[in-house]
């Protein structure tokens, strides 16, 4: 499957329309590579928040879905945002227009034979359930998941069939307040707070898995991860199994929701770290049940483990680790890896067996509007390209089963780590600078033809 990826809150904007309640992503400033993104307590006045419009998809998804299609989309990626369905999040019914508007989104794709890849939690909780309930700690949070995936499904799901229940699961543990909307008391035991989420977030796609199974008979549930190849940074042993702990919190996730079981190192992985779960009768056969048929990742950077010392720190928006002098960098910092994509795309194949969805992919570049009324950006289409020789090689000399690749931003958006919009992945330029100045006008990019000349040779040109 063929096409391309984003998120509700970074493209959509209509943030407080047709009954749509505030989220988590509607809290959070504008920030840079250097300057931190706030997340604010509420929605404050005089602040500026990129979500708020974003690029204005809520309104212009006709104009993008059709050049998606002139690109030849098969597959196109994006999420619902939960506090459109249910504003606060714990009300008893959902707010109709907010489904109005996915079920005419759906429809306007596969009128344009794309199929819909939905996320049913993509950073994006409504902020009601982050005042009242402190988010993911609170397990009831399960049935307000499950009551909305329950009206999605209910609505979408004969006509949806690839679903994704998390995005980027495991990043709850290294930026939790975007993923699971955690905020933390002083001298709380965070690693505490942060796996009783987890537990929870875990349970919840079980939940919505089992759902999909009754409303949405015959679709593809996924689970997602972002995955961090990681290597040693020396043949020292030490070196070796610092990579495999730094592994395990990631690992963790797919272990659950592909076996449906903790694995037998998670209990002293969290008695390391001062944790106890509070597993209560029923999670385990939940857990058991809800199990995923795929694996969605999102792949965009390697780095590297050390056990002391091992010089420059790297960084990309969620993980990090010490650089790599091998690899190239991104105007982000980030270390550009294709070959590291076939290594994680066996690594999964090798510890799950399941097929595996790019459902991320892309860099993040400055782009200019030259004169001509042009962006010229080969050094994108490299990029997707030596990544995509990767995912073929994994496929074709490994024997991974690659289901599609959908590669991030196609049209360009709000990043997600610093809320700019100069930071930019799209195959589709959008006219909008980073202080929400501009025309929101699409724009071609020379990446638009090479994409869609690699759709239509099923990836030969590459
Ligand atoms: C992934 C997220 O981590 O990376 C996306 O799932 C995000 O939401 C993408 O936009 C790129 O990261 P960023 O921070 O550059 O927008």
């Amino acid at each position: 499957m063929w096409g391309g990826a984003v998120a509700a809150n970074q493209v959509e904007g209509a943030w407080n329309e047709d009954g749509k309640g505030p989220s988590t992503a509607d809290v959070a400033t504008a920030g840079s590579r250097e300057v931190p993104r706030e997340y604010t307590d509420g929605v404050q006045p005089g602040r500026f928040y990129p979500s708020h419009e974003a690029v204005d998809f809520y309104h212009r998804y006709r104009e993008d879905i059709a050049l998606f299609a002139e690109m030849g989309f098969r597959a196109f990626r994006t999420s619902v945002n939960w506090s459109r369905i249910f504003p606060n999040g714990d009300e008893a019914e959902p707010n109709a227009a907010g489904l109005d508007f996915y079920d005419r989104l759906v429809d306007e794709l596969l009128a344009h034979d794309i199929r819909p890849v939905l996320t049913l939690s993509h950073y994006e909780v409504p902020y009601g359930l982050v005042e009242r309930y402190g988010s993911w700690r609170d397990r009831r949070m399960v049935e307000f998941f499950a009551r909305y995936s329950e009206s999605v499904l209910a609505r979408l799901g004969d006509r949806v069939d690839h679903w994704l229940t998390f995005n980027e699961i495991n990043a709850i543990t290294l930026f939790p307040f975007v993923p699971a909307g955690l905020r933390f008391a002083e001298g709380e035991n965070r690693d505490a707070v942060i796996y009783q989420a987890a537990h929870h977030q875990l349970l919840a796609s079980a939940r919505a898995v089992e759902l999909a199974r009754q409303y949405s008979p015959g679709s593809q549930v996924g689970m997602m991860m972002l995955y961090p190849t990681t290597y040693a940074q020396t043949c020292h042993p030490q070196d070796a199994l610092e990579r495999v702990q730094m592994m395990r919190p990631h690992w963790l996730f797919p272990e659950v929701q592909v076996h449906g079981r903790y694995p037998s190192w998670a209990e002293a992985f969290l008695r390391g770290k001062g944790v106890t779960l509070d597993l209560q009768p029923g999670d385990a056969e939940l857990l058991a049940r809800g199990t995923v048929d795929y694996i969605g990742i999102s792949y965009y950077m390697s780095v590297v483990a050390s056990h002391q010392d091992g010089g420059e720190i790297s960084h990309g928006n969620i993980a990090g680790g010490f650089r790599n002098p091998y690899l190239a960098e991104s105007d982000w910092g980030w270390q550009i890896d294709p070959l590291g994509l076939r290594l994680a795309l066996n690594e999964l194949n090798d510890r799950y067996h399941k097929p595996i969805f790019v459902v991320e992919n892309g860099l993040g570049a400055y782009d200019e509007l030259t004169a001509d009324g042009r962006v010229h950006d080969p050094y994108r289409s490299e990029y997707l390209a030596a990544h995509l020789r990767q995912i073929h090689a994994a496929m074709t000399e490994d024997g991974v089963e690659v289901m599609g690749f959908t590669p991030w931003g196609c049209l360009d958006c709000v990043s997600m780590s610093t809320g700019q919009m100069s930071k930019r992945y799209g195959l589709i330029y959008v006219d909008r600078d980073d202080a929400g100045q501009g025309s929101l006008r699409r724009i071609r990019k020379d990446s638009f033809e090479w994409y869609r000349e690699v759709i239509a040779t099923g990836g030969a040109s590459v």
